[in-house]
């Protein structure tokens, strides 16, 4: 236990520390993480105007079914997940779940999936008017454009990509990096090249289960995607080195955080704000704890928290 305030996340807060990502204010440094969260499951739970921002779940051009089941597996300290983006198209959302998260007050961060360049660039251009804070463009996606794999994982790929993007939109827009790459601060370099506002990182690690009673995979994909505390150091030095390359660009640290105090360590790694994911599969409040913890340890470190009010970052 950290020893911190037990807290009624439905009790209204008044923040102390909230933080500026790419112009946009958020109430305090914590989002939910893409595809980690539902309104119509966590709506109940607590106030989602409350969080520094939602992150939406994936939105592609048209409805996606998702991948086969089973599509989620348990792990040490995480999960592993193939669910395949799987959600109801951008004409869906824009007609249901932004307007209804909008009306409620949310700051709202919507993530673009793609199969391809072009349907990136659909789902853009049908956002670039709607009521939106910021797109966050998830480029783990497989890419028929580049032959099947993910886009992020190739910094010629993706420089392509943003550079199509930027010209699309006026909204402030955050690339979210894979991890599964050689080097990430090459990817990081050519997505802000490309014109990226801000980088999200960590999406999920490639990973997978075995069922040892029929010796095969436990995912119906056989492989999928590892999130959880198990991947926070991990996502933590994957921060802190395109922090250390790139001083300026703001950072949402993703990755593994359950707590106040794992959200703190992304902030001193350069992060300029967080989201939490797998956390609030575990406990639909998490988000909402983290962010009430944070603003109480922020309250003893007013050199940081200073620093996140005016857009800056830890360094
Ligand atoms: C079930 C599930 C669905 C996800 N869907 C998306 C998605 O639609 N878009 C995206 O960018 N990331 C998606 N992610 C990745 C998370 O947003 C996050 O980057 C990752 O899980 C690491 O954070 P965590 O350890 O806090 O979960 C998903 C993760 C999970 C567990």
């Amino acid at each position: 236990m950290s020893g911190l305030t037990i807290m009624d996340p439905l009790e209204p807060h008044a923040w102390r520390h909230g933080t500026v990502v790419a112009g946009t204010p958020w109430k305090n440094p914590v989002g939910t993480a893409s595809g980690t969260f539902n309104l119509d499951a966590c709506g109940d739970y607590y106030d989602v105007s409350q969080m520094g921002a939602i992150s939406t779940k994936g939105v592609s051009p048209v409805p996606w079914e998702g991948n086969p089941t089973p599509r989620t597996a348990e792990s040490p300290a995480g999960m592993v997940n193939s669910v395949g983006l799987q959600n109801p198209g951008v004409d869906h959302y824009l007609v249901d779940e932004l307007p209804r998260l909008k009306a409620l007050g949310a700051n709202v961060v919507t993530n673009v999936a793609g199969h391809s360049d072009e349907d990136y660039a659909i789902v853009v251009e049908r956002l670039a008017d709607s009521p939106a804070d910021m797109l966050e463009i998830n480029v783990s996606c497989p890419n028929v454009s580049h032959g099947g794999m993910s886009v992020g994982t190739d910094a010629k790929a993706l420089n392509r990509l943003v550079t199509r993007l930027r010209g699309l939109t006026d909204k402030p827009m955050v690339v979210k990096l894979t991890p599964n790459v050689t080097d990430i601060v090459e990817v990081a370099k050519a997505a802000v090249d490309g014109g990226a506002d801000a980088l999200s990182l960590i999406n999920t690690l490639v990973g997978m289960r075995i069922d040892i009673t029929t010796g095969k995979p436990i995912l119906a994909q056989g492989t999928g995607g590892v999130s959880g505390p198990c991947i926070l150091p991990i996502a933590l030095s994957f921060v802190w080195r395109v922090r250390r390359a790139l001083p300026d660009i703001p950072i949402i640290g993703i990755g593994g955080i359950d707590s106040g105090r794992t959200a703190l360590e992304f902030l001193y790694a350069g992060a300029n704000a967080v989201e939490v994911g797998a956390a609030a599969l575990v406990d639909p409040v998490a988000p909402m704890r983290v962010a009430r913890e944070l603003d109480e340890l922020l309250d003893e470190r007013p050199e940081l928290a200073d620093l996140l009010k005016k857009g800056e970052c830890w360094r």
